[in-house]
């Protein structure tokens, strides 16, 4: 293992931390040295390249220095809803090194940024689509273990809840960050995150959720799993 950094036991895999200018600071393994993608900071060490990731200019990454569990594994399959210029969604091709991100957004602008990240990373698709309508990408994503949704829209849980219906494994998980101004401007935040979690209830569990203070104000990341209804339909008729 590299000098000055340790992988910590709840860290996905690829992030450690790393000792830099005195501090402990999140980092991913770049799975194309060389290249940065939002002009983050790079540190090599023993040979390996590691970006910086901080949790001000990453919402995951927020939620990982707040100790929250992130159901990734090496080999995930993840369909990232909202990747914008793809900030975000590479650090997560860091991490799957064995599985793929699929990267959907719907603003051509920031989609230029996002094809250009993609072409350095043989584990990272774009698409162009619009996140209400999974059945338009269904057939390039397939099946996945993991939906990551950060669209700042007002129907969010709507759109995860589709999502799962058309391309999330049964037991697959979902992050969600809600945004609360994006949901509705004026309404307390606190009630919008009820609201939009009372929703969810009909597609998934809650396993975790948090508030993204100090790094991100009035949002809120969850991390939830997929109910089984195949198995629920089982049972039922079992019961009859
Ligand atoms: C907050 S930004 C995402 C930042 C990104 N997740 C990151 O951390 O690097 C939200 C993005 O969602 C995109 N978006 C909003 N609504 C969408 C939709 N219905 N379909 C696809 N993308 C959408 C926006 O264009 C914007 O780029």
């Amino acid at each position: 293992m590299p000098d000055s950094q340790h992988k910590l036991p709840l860290l996905p895999p690829n992030v450690y931390s790393i000792e830099d200018a005195g501090k402990p600071r999140l980092a991913t393994v770049n799975m194309a040295p060389g290249t940065r993608v939002y002009g983050e900071r790079v540190v090599n060490n023993n040979g390996i390249e590691f970006r910086l990731w901080s949790p001000h200019r990453s919402k995951l990454a927020a939620m990982i220095e707040k100790g929250m569990a992130i159901p990734v594994a090496s080999n995930s399959r993840i369909l990232y809803l909202g990747a914008a210029s793809g900030t975000t969604a590479s650090h997560l091709s860091d991490m799957v090194t064995g599985g793929m991100v699929f990267a959907v957004e719907f603003a051509p602008r920031v989609m230029r940024d996002l094809i250009g990240v993609c072409s350095q990373r043989q584990n990272m698709v774009p698409i162009l689509a619009d996140a209400t309508r999974p059945a338009l990408y269904r057939a390039i994503a397939g099946q996945v273990d993991l939906i990551y949704q950060d669209v700042a829209q007002r129907d969010q849980a709507g759109i995860a809840i589709v999502n799962a219906r058309e391309c999330l494994k049964p037991g697959g998980h979902l992050i969600m960050v809600i945004k609360a101004r994006s949901v509705d401007s004026t309404a307390n935040p606190k009630q919008v995150f009820k609201q939009e979690l009372e929703k969810l209830y009909e597609e998934f569990e809650v396993i975790d959720k948090k508030g993204l203070e100090p790094f991100h104000r009035d949002h809120m990341a969850l991390v939830a799993q997929r109910k089984n209804h195949k198995q629920l339909a089982f049972e039922d008729t079992n019961c009859l």
